[in-house]
This record gives C-alpha cells, structure tokens and sequence, in this order.
C-alpha cells in the first residue's frame, strides 16, 4: 500500500478504450490501434479531425465558442455523450445523451460523469480565454441516482468578466492526447510527478502516484488481472466491439468510439480477418492479439498516478473530471504522456476483485473512491488528435 514518498508514492494533498495491437499475418505484421486516433499510419481521417481545427474559430458567440474546445475532453470510449442546449443569451444546459452510456463497462455513469467534469472544466477555461466567467451549477435538479437520468448534468451561465483570470493550462489543450502505446523504458521522476500534482485545484480530487517498482509492479497487476477480466466478459467485451469503427470510411462516418484505421488496417478489414464479428470471438486471432497488446501497453508502464475522492457523489465525479483533465494538460505541458487505464474501477460484478484490489492498495479508506487510474511515460512521437463529431451535431433544442 503507498505511503510514503521514500517509496517513491507521493502522499495525498489536499486541494484513470481502446487498445492497440499487433496483428500478425502471414509473416506481416501491422501495428493496429484499438483506440480513437492511435495508428502512426496517419490514414488520412482528417475529416474525423476537423473540430480539433475549429477550435478557436469564431463561431459568433461566445458559449459556442467555448463549446468548441469543451468538445474536446476526454470521455469514456469516446462516445460524446454531450447534448447541449443554448438557452436565452447568456446560458447553457448541458445533458447526457442517454443513447451514449456504456452500461456494460460504467454501469453507475460513474465515468460518463468524469468525462462531463472533463467537459466542463475545459468549457471554463476556454471561457476565461475570452473574457466570461462560465458560472457552472452542477446538477441543477438534484444528482441522478443510481442513473443518470433527463436531468441536468449542468447549467452554465456565461458573464463578462474581462479580467478574469485565464487558466495556463489551456495553451495545452489543442495538443493533449490519450496516448495507448507502449512507453519507452525511460523513468518519470518524481518532480515530474509532483509538478503534476500541483495542477489539481482544492476539490479537484486527490492525485498520488506511484513510480517506484514494488508499487509500480503491484498497480501493473491489478491494471493486468482488470484488462483481462473486461476483455473476456461476454457484455464488455461487445460493448467495445460494437463501439469499434473499422477503416476510414467508418471512422469519419462515426467519429466516435474506438476507432482503428490505418493502411494495414484496410488491407485487414478487406480480407475479412479484421471485422467486428472476428473481434467478437473471444480466442479469434484478432481477439488475443487485441488483449496481448494492451497488456504489452500496460507492461510498459513505469510510473502510474491516480485521483481519488473521499466519497463518490455526482459532484465528485465531476470534481474528479475537472482534476483528471488538468492533470492531463499537466502531463502535455511536461512532456510526458498520460493512459487512463479503467478498467479495474470498473463496477460491473466480475470485476470485484481488482476493484477492490486498487481501493485497498489506494487505502483512502470506506467511501473513498478511485475515479480514475493512469499510467504515465514517454514515446517517441504523440499520437494524432482522436476524432470527434462537429459541436452542431451535439446541440439540442429546448
Ligand atoms: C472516465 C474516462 C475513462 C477512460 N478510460 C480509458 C481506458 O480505460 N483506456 C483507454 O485507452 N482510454 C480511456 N479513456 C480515454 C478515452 O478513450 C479518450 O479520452 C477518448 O478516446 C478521446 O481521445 P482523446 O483523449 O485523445 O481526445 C478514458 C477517458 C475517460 C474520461
């Protein structure tokens, strides 16, 4: 259990799909990316892309304006899930699209709502940019519980407020990536680790990492036994095959989910051995292969962080999202990259033991909850921005 930091595990202070694999045939071997915008191949999904462009376009005003980089937050298996309502002049109610859950991988919303605090805390600081202070309410009409539900995530109003102070963090925004490769066999020390930690805000959760090698073999274990459980379970495992998109064509007609393209990825789906079905077959070559490279991912790791919170409310949750993205900018800023690794947080019931695992190794106590688990490191060269839907395609009607 982490403790000290003479063990290389910072103490908590006050104030984390998509995979890649090796495919092998016939002698050929291709890196595939089971992950939104994860292939060095750079096949041309421009167009899945294009609102990473947009961003800091003026859009005419200035709650668009800043929805255009809220867009932008990481999000569980990437599915957006955000319908926005513009309402009179100044004002923004933000609701979770219900056909956009992942019931099998989240099935208390827990990290859909991680992914709105994300959402959330990019819309303030993209605000802040232009002078406005996004004044947020969160949950308005109450917390939805056990589920979400038509409510509210959040009202937001904007208000002018010139000398509001602009977040550094958010030069960083246009560059952050979720980074599922394998990292180089480079350490990331500790004042690395700490400076991350002092992006986190009071209230944003509480970050600790861990990257000394006793620790970092016990999170790497549990990180293991999690990934295998979710990609053997019969309900998850389909989750993420139906959310795959498979070659160009798919991935800017749907730009969202986990999303694999690529030159040998076309050849792959043309011959039939990438499909959705192949996927599905657990014990498939292009199953083990998906689970193998993963693991290599997780393997990789050389140090791992996490947020936790005291209890596990929506606000948490949503505080906790706030958190996860600051110290996702954090990381960019720093040069290293960031890979949430979910899914021993998981709450579906084969998951109990890794879940129960990290909760222990974390020791925040009865109530505490982990909100999100990370591997940190280095590569080489980041991956391409991960593709998203226009912000039109995301706004609703009262
Ligand atoms: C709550 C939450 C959980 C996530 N869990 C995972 C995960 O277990 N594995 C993974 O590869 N990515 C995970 N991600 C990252 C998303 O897949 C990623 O944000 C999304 O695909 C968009 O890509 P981007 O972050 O590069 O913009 C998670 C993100 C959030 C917010």
């Amino acid at each position: 259990m982490p403790s000290t930091q003479q063990n290389g595990v910072a103490p908590a202070q006050p104030r984390a799909c998509s995979r890649r694999a090796i495919l092998k045939t016939g002698g050929a071997a291709a890196l595939i990316s089971f992950g939104a915008g994860c292939d060095i191949f750079r096949p041309g999904v421009d167009a899945a892309r294009a609102p990473w462009d947009q961003a800091g376009e003026s859009l005419g005003d200035p709650r668009l304006d800043a929805l255009a980089y809220a867009i932008l937050a990481p999000n569980p298996h990437n599915r957006q899930p955000w319908r926005i309502e513009l309402r009179g002049e100044s004002d923004i109610v933000i609701r979770a699209d219900p056909d956009r859950l992942l019931p099998a991988t989240d099935p208390l919303n827990r990290q859909i709502v991680v992914g709105f605090g994300c959402f959330l805390e990019l819309l303030r600081q993209a605000a802040a940019e232009k002078g406005f202070i996004a004044e947020i309410v969160p949950f308005p009409d109450g917390e939805p519980q056990p589920l979400l539900d038509d409510r509210p995530i959040a009202h937001v109003r904007f208000a002018k407020a010139p000398d509001v102070e602009r977040d550094p963090l958010f030069g960083l925004v246009l560059n952050r990536r979720t980074n599922r490769a394998p990292f180089l066999d480079r350490p990331v020390d500790a004042d690395v680790l700490n400076r991350l930690d002092s992006a986190l805000r009071p209230g944003d959760g509480d970050f600790e990492w861990a990257n000394d090698p006793a620790n970092v073999a016990t999170v790497k274990d549990i990180c293991l036994r999690g990934w295998r459980i979710e990609s053997f379970a019969h309900k998850q495992h389909m989750e993420s095959v139906n959310l795959t998109r498979i070659g160009r064509r798919e991935v800017e007609a749907t730009p969202d989910g986990i999303a694999l393209y690529g030159r040998d990825i076309e050849a792959f789906r043309l011959v039939g051995f990438l499909t959705r079905e192949e996927m599905a077959k657990i014990g498939s070559r292009a199953h083990q292969e998906m689970v193998a490279f993963y693991e290599r991912a997780i393997q990789s790791a050389v140090a791992f962080g996490w947020i936790s919170t005291e209890s596990n409310t929506r606000k948490d949750q949503l505080n906790a999202g706030a958190g996860w993205v600051r110290l996702h900018l954090a990381a960019t800023a720093a040069g290293i990259s960031m890979h949430p690794l979910s899914q021993a947080l998981q709450e579906f019931p084969e998951m109990s033991e890794p879940y129960a695992d990290i909760h222990e190794f974390v020791g925040r106590g009865p109530g505490a909850c982990v909100q999100g688990l990370y591997r940190f490191g280095y590569v080489d060269a980041p991956p391409p921005a991960a593709p998203r839907w226009p912000l039109q395609t995301r706004m609703t009607e009262a």
